[in-house]
């Protein structure tokens, strides 16, 4: 355990602000508990300290009782990663989150973690993450503020460079198109994370492959595309999205006939979880023409879909597509 140094510490709130009113922190890795106390003593009403170890809880229960702070802590056991999870099902929110992980913990898996509180910061929250030996890789740079205090490295991270990580790609993509692909591409160059969500669209009759069919043609096309994973989502897809760390929605608009449902979806998804944002990339002008719809009834009457949909599985497509009957399968 490395307890955070007094003058780090004290550094650290010069720069967060000096009194706070109100507001719930979030103390990862708590050790001694020193950040969450400090934050308490500074105007925070709530704290929730994650601590592995039994014994060191109990120092940061001592450490509680002696500043009269009890009452307003919350002591939570368990690893890091499945706390943050319990926190988001619960749909907690922070306004600072502090993660100073020992040195045994890996970059990675600070990296992994990373996706997971964008869920948990409320509004104008923020993240400080200390390390010692150098910055966090994926809050580096343009990504969030790190300074040095000696030997420590302070990354502060807001909401907004955190919602920039993880994206959902949701659709039914029966099949995947060009266009489709075209939009993974050009999302997977603006987010560090692209999940592909096949999902099933009850508005529109059923699919005719089975989601994990639809899965398996995406996931051939975008082999090549290293920060793009393919998932199936059965729910919603606002619980997939939270689940998943995700900050926002990528869709591809080609129209204005697409926009009324498109409108509609986002603002019934704003409404179940607001903090999502769905944000619409412009179909290239040679796409916008082009729907899984059209290929569907193209390659059944025998039709050529040549570049509307990828030339990796335009055979499959057309065998599958041209061959299946009007039974639709579920997805
Ligand atoms: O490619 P599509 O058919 O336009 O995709 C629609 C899809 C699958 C993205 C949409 O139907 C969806 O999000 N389904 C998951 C269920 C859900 O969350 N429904 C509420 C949306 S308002």
């Amino acid at each position: 355990m490395r307890p955070t140094a007094d003058r780090v510490r004290e550094s650290l709130f010069n720069s967060l602000g000096q009194f706070f009113e109100g507001g719930a922190v979030l103390d990862l890795y708590a050790g001694t508990g020193a950040l969450g106390i400090e934050a308490l003593s500074r105007g925070f009403d709530r704290a929730v300290f994650v601590e592995r170890e039994r014994k060191v809880r109990a120092v940061i229960l001592e450490n509680l009782r002696r500043t009269h702070l009890v009452e307003k802590a919350d002591l939570v056991g368990g690893e890091v990663e499945a706390v943050l999870r319990t926190l988001e099902a619960r749909g907690e929110a922070f306004d600072l989150i502090f993660a100073d992980p020992p040195y045994r913990i890996a970059a990675a898996e600070l990296g992994g973690i990373l996706h997971r509180l964008c869920s948990l910061l409320a509004p104008g929250g923020r993240v400080v993450i200390e390390s010692g030996e150098a910055p966090v890789e994926v809050a580096g740079g343009r990504k969030g503020v790190t300074r040095r205090i000696g030997g420590t490295f302070i990354t502060t991270l807001g909401r907004s460079e955190l919602t920039m990580i993880v994206a959902v790609c949701p659709g039914s993509f029966d099949p995947v198109t060009t266009g489709h692909l075209d939009v993974i591409r050009r999302a997977s160059k603006i987010f560090e994370h692209v999940v592909v969500a096949v999902g099933a669209n009850r508005r529109k009759q059923l699919a005719r492959l089975s989601a994990v069919e639809r899965a398996r043609l995406i996931e051939k096309v975008t082999a090549d595309v290293e920060n793009v994973s393919v998932e199936i989502m059965e729910g919603l897809l606002v619980d997939f999205a939270r689940e998943r760390g995700a900050g926002a929605i990528v869709k591809g608009l080609r129209a204005v006939s697409d926009f009324e449902s498109e409108f509609e979806q986002a603002q019934l998804n704003r409404t179940m979880f607001p903090e999502l944002e769905t944000v619409f990339i412009m179909a290239s002008a040679e796409h916008s023409f082009l729907s899984s719809s059209a290929v569907r009834e193209i390659a059944s009457l025998g039709g050529d879909v040549r570049g509307l949909v990828p030339d990796g599985i335009l055979e499959t497509v057309m065998e599958i597509y041209s061959s299946r009957d009007d039974k639709i399968k579920g997805s």
